[in-house]
């Protein structure tokens, strides 16, 4: 069905937040709250350069990418076993369920821990028994992708890999995350090579704050499934093009580029050029708590600001269910239920 069953302007709120929805971009290590950060550095006797939960948060005010990755990286020094791992990922499942979520693909940094001396096995198998154990409790449907440091050398890239493929089974995919201007996509030309011949998904953060060159690089190099971010493509009209075309998915993440001042405010971000100019444009909540917000806060801020209508709802939450690697029944089981919602709204 390509036209949703209309509703009026007056139920956008309660609609977004009603609507099943696929969350395909949130770096689990960015659901940490404070209060779970303080609760997990006194479990492990990890001591935190801030005084209290107030202080830790009054320090989120970020001018770019990389003054946030600085709070993020100490923020995951507190998590060291196993129980930490799923105990912060129960927690944003339970979260994103609250927001009908129904698909989470869940990133993951293990070199941050690894480096810390946290093994492999620890927090793939954390994470994995909290994906299990959620989707029994609450139906939510959730898989992990194992990213890559692009501040780190490719070197290291296959290192992790070596370590996580006694794994296999627990993890869909790859991504590439962390700072990115200065580390292209090609740099992690060979272990995506290696990632595409084990099978396992793809899918790399370009065009964030990087240019629509490291979109297409993303692209042609390391055979991207979906664009993470992928704001700035607005700046190449062939990249549009074949971005339409080939109906490449773009996981957008409102409140994160309003926070890393990508845009200067909310009322400016592209969320709607991008879906009126044909785009696989979705939301997400990249590191929500430490942008002010959950999936849903995204959907509703975005929207207050940039006037979109449930007609962009409708293919926002389609967008989610077609970008996702879930199987396909699955995907068409949750279109049935986003339109038996859009009808429900429908008839008020
Ligand atoms: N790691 C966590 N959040 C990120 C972001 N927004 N961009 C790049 N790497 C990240
Ligand atoms: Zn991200």
């Amino acid at each position: 069905m390509l036209v949703p069953p209309p509703v009026d302007a007056a139920h956008l709120p309660a609609l977004l937040q009603a609507m099943p929805k696929a969350e395909l971009h949130i770096h689990i290590e960015g659901s940490l709250e404070p209060e779970l950060i303080f609760e997990l550095a006194e479990r492990n006797g990890v001591r935190l350069p801030y005084a209290s939960v107030e202080a830790l948060r009054s320090a989120y005010a970020f001018s770019d990418l990389q003054s946030f990755l600085d709070i993020y990286y100490a923020g995951a020094s507190v998590l060291l076993h196993e129980q930490d791992f799923y105990d912060m990922a129960r927690a944003y499942l339970a979260r994103a369920a609250g927001d009908n979520v129904v698909r989470a693909e869940i990133f993951f940094d293990p070199q941050t821990h690894t480096a810390r001396g946290v093994s492999m096995q620890t927090v793939i198998q954390g994470l994995h028994r909290a994906c299990v154990d959620a989707q029994r409790e609450s139906g939510i449907s959730a898989a992990l992708i194992l990213c890559f440091l692009r501040h780190l050398s490719e070197e290291e890239a296959f290192a992790t890999l070596e370590q996580a493929l006694p794994l296999r089974d627990q993890f869909i995919g790859v991504g590439l995350d962390s700072s990115e201007l200065g580390h292209p996509p090609e740099k992690f030309e060979r272990v995506f090579a290696r990632c595409r011949e084990l099978g396992l998904h793809r899918v790399a953060h370009a065009g964030e704050e990087g240019p629509p060159a490291y979109i297409w690089s993303a692209l042609d190099v390391l055979h991207a499934e979906r664009i993470d971010h992928g704001v700035q493509a607005l700046k190449d009209e062939a990249l549009v093009a074949r971005l339409a075309s080939e109906r490449v998915p773009l996981t957008v993440c409102p409140l994160s580029n309003q926070k890393l001042c990508v845009f200067p405010d909310l009322a400016r971000h592209n969320l709607r050029q991008l879906l009126d100019a044909g785009l696989c444009a979705t939301v997400n909540s990249d590191d929500p708590a430490y942008f002010g917000g959950y999936i849903n806060d995204n959907f509703l801020q975005v929207f207050a600001a940039t006037g979109m209508t449930p007609a962009h709802a409708w293919q926002l939450a389609r967008n989610s269910f077609q970008a996702s690697f879930a199987p396909e029944a699955d995907k068409r089981a949750w279109e049935v239920r986003l339109k038996s919602v859009f009808s429900d709204f429908s008839g008020r």
